[in-house]
């Protein structure tokens, strides 16, 4: 039985994760759960579940929390320190990272500090410090699984293959919402458009960030990050079906494809069973009824966050967390009706552009980079 940990239990990945507990209860146990503020779904796992430990992040939730669960026998650990405290003292196996944006990153480094493979859906600790999460990750011995569907596909299509024969990778894209939108009827785009995804079914920041398509380039970041590869590697294809979730080309000419339905169970299950693969419950492609399967070129123009990413990419150094970080408060903003979405990636643009490169960086640099950035994105955002 592993004993899994799910980071971020109230979100979309979290949720799913639990479908995926639910299916196999004879093979995972959830025994620790956290959330930021969500207490009501919370408590309904708890309820269905029971875990031994809980983390709430916001204290004052935490509080009524605590109400809520006296006498359960379920320990609660509070805020920023109590997620810490979770990760150290409850004896978990693989630990689900499904908390949203760059307030993953401390976590991760805990649970690969104790030890504890991760199975990894967050992308921003990533694309924030790449380098610095894999080189302690190597140290200490620690596995990072992918569920990102693209990284996942990534991984394993080169499973069992030399990596020095890797000639480059695919990474799909679904497009977004607005893939056949004309680029003149971008400043009339409203919240509600951009958060119905055609494809994908996720939290909002993340449904946000793929419709900039920024999410394709954190995936980027992500990529040379898991992989170990270099920008000129890595190529975004648009493939609106989103079955085919990348690929990965080697020196003779051989592309190899993962593809599967849909539904982020999938990956997820994966990236709890490896090496093993279970039953899922999904079926195969039907590859009569689907017949076709688009691939294009993405529209740098429409699309000005992949030209962003693919710059940070390229620099590296602070510049993926100022990257992150701007992107991050620029969402929020948008998200909280404070600012127009075609704005994004003019406010990204600048404050990369007003951020001085530091090739190399400590962790202590990457999180100084990263304040910086979010105050000055709000500073730009207040300006306008
Ligand atoms: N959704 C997908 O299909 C998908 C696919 C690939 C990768 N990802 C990545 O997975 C991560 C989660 O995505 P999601 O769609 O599941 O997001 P989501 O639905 O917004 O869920 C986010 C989860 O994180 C918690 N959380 C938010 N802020 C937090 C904080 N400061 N500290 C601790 N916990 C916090 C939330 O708690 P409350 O509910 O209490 O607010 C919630 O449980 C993101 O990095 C995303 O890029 C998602």
């Amino acid at each position: 039985m592993k004993r899994i940990a799910i980071l971020g239990s109230t979100g979309s990945i979290g949720s799913s994760t639990l479908k995926v507990i639910r299916r196999h209860p004879d093979r995972f146990k959830a025994v620790a759960l956290a959330a930021n503020s969500n207490i009501d779904e919370l408590l309904l796992q708890v309820k269905e579940f029971s875990p031994e430990s809980v983390c709430v992040i916001d204290e004052k939730a935490a509080a009524r929390f605590a109400l809520r669960i006296k006498n359960k026998g379920i320990k609660l650990y509070p805020g920023k320190q109590g997620l810490k405290e979770l990760i150290s003292c409850t004896g978990i196996d693989r630990m689900v990272l499904a908390i949203t944006g760059s307030s993953a990153l401390e976590p991760l480094l805990t649970a690969i500090e104790r030890k504890i493979d991760v199975a990894l859906a967050n992308k921003e600790a990533l694309v924030m410090a790449g380098s610095i999460i894999m080189g302690k990750a190597r140290r200490h011995n620690v596995r990072i699984l992918p569920i990102d569907s693209e990284q996942s596909a990534i991984w394993q299509c080169l499973a069992k293959e030399d990596k020095r024969a890797l000639k480059r990778i695919y990474l799909t894209a679904s497009g977004g919402p607005f893939r056949k939108t004309s680029r003149s009827l971008f400043k009339k785009i409203e919240l509600k458009q951009v958060l119905k995804h055609p494809r994908w079914n996720m939290g909002r920041k993340i449904t946000v960030d793929s419709a900039t398509l920024m999410n394709k380039g954190f995936e980027l970041l992500e990529a040379m990050a898991l992989f170990d590869l270099s920008s000129d590697k890595v190529s975004i294809l648009i493939h609106p079906e989103a079955i085919c979730h990348s690929m990965v080309e080697f020196n003779d000419g051989v592309v190899m494809a993962q593809l599967s339905a849909t539904d982020m169970r999938i990956p997820i299950q994966y990236a709890l069973t490896f090496p093993d693969r279970l039953e899922s419950g999904f079926s195969g492609i039907d590859f009569c009824a689907l017949k076709s399967l688009n691939f294009e070129k993405p529209d740098f123009k429409k699309f000005p966050c992949l030209g962003l990413s693919l710059k940070a990419a390229r620099m590296l150094g602070t510049m993926p967390a100022v990257l992150n970080a701007a992107n991050e408060i620029a969402v929020n903003e948008f998200l909280a009706g404070n600012l127009r979405f075609f704005l994004i990636p003019d406010i990204v643009r600048t404050v990369m552009n007003r951020h001085k490169n530091i090739i190399n960086p400590s962790l202590a640099q990457i999180l100084a980079a990263d304040a910086w950035a979010k105050q000055q994105t709000a500073a730009v955002i207040g300006k306008l």
